[in-house]
């Protein structure tokens, strides 16, 4: 079994990579072996500016090991200092089909109307990500609930191309099939939280607005704020999951909840039902005071430590590349390259 995940360096690494990834990124590091990437080459699909790009690769490297990553049981490392994943995104850019991109929701949320406009890359992003599952031959992708899509994209682009050259792969490896078919590990409590101003859109880092979102490099006067300023409803707190109904921004907030806490949904409307919305927002506040503030304030001491950074990512690179140089020959070898 083997674990492979990427975090984007665009900037405000915040409350839904936490609780969607990172959280269970820590947790699995202890029982698999795991890969955790910070994908550069991904980022810039959308303009990054260059002068702060280096500062976000470091932000989320800092971010990583902050929640309690360890680069000596992880392999953590940076998309781009490997460049097997670029050569093999190409290799599956030839597998992949038109129709199958077209499908992506999340590439058509991203372009609108604009879709003109987009970088190529935007549109062919969804290969690229196969590519860095693939190279590894991981078996399981921790995601947040958005990502599923994409992991189903990488998981045909496996299969094709497990059939399309079964039988080279069969002589030149003896075995059947060459990729492993990743699982998309979604799980706990909340593995989709939502704008703090729109419980019905996913807390994100492209929103214009940092109202909407709770940034692990926010302070406690931040957090408060944000919480305060939460946008609720003016029904009261029900007893049962089942009458919260539409209320997504109450849920949402619930969900945090749980999702740092570690209880059910159940549990935690159990402390709250019939409570007013401002005894909520007073507890998640103290809560993620107490939870997310540690981890900011460590980043913020590792970011400094441009060195230890620089090391890690470069260590971590060099670990990755033992696995996936062989997976890209051997992939050039089936295809009738090498
Ligand atoms: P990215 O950088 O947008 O997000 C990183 C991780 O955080 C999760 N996430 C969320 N989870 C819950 N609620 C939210 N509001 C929320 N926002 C983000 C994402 O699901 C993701 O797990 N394409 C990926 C990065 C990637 C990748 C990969 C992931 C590139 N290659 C290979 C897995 C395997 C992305 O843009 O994630």
């Amino acid at each position: 079994m083997r674990v492979f995940s990427g975090i984007q360096p665009s900037g405000n690494l915040h409350l839904g990579n936490y609780l969607g990834a990172i959280v269970n990124f820590v947790k699995l590091q202890n029982t698999k072996q795991c890969i955790y990437c910070v994908v550069d080459l991904h980022s810039i699909t959308v303009w990054q500016d260059p002068e702060n790009l280096k500062r976000n690769i470091h932000e989320i490297t800092a971010g990583f090991i902050a929640s309690g990553l360890d680069p000596s049981k992880s392999i953590i490392f940076n998309q781009s200092s490997v460049q097997e994943h670029a050569e093999l995104s190409w290799l599956l850019n030839c597998v992949a089909r038109v129709g199958w991109l077209n499908r992506m929701t999340q590439f058509k949320e991203k372009a609108g109307k604009n879709k003109e406009k987009m970088s190529v890359g935007l549109y062919t992003y969804p290969i690229l990500m196969a590519a860095d599952i693939l190279a590894y031959k991981a078996t399981h992708v921790p995601v947040g609930d958005d990502q599923k899509q994409h992991i189903e994209l990488a998981r045909d682009i496996a299969q094709k191309f497990n059939i399309d050259f079964h039988d080279r792969i069969l002589e030149i490896t003896n075995e059947e099939e060459f990729f492993v078919l990743p699982e998309p590990q979604i799980t706990g409590p909340v593995t989709r939280v939502m704008s703090l101003r729109d419980g019905q859109k996913k807390m994100s880092s492209s929103e214009l607005s940092d109202m909407t979102r709770i940034n692990l490099l926010d302070n406690a006067d931040q957090i408060s704020n944000k919480i305060k300023k939460a946008k609720t409803d003016s029904a009261p707190i029900p007893e049962k999951m089942s009458e919260i109904n539409n209320r997504y921004e109450l849920m949402n907030l619930l969900s945090i909840y749980a999702g740092i806490v570690g209880q059910s949904h159940e549990e935690v409307l159990n402390v709250f039902s019939g409570k007013q919305f401002s005894y909520l927002k007073d507890n998640l506040t103290e809560l993620l005071v107490q939870n997310i503030c540690p981890i900011g304030n460590e980043m913020k001491k590792i970011i400094n430590e441009k060195e230890y950074l620089e090391k890690t990512l470069k260590e971590g690179a060099e670990k990755a590349r033992v696995i996936a140089i062989p997976v890209l020959a051997e992939t050039k070898k089936i295809i009738g390259l090498a």
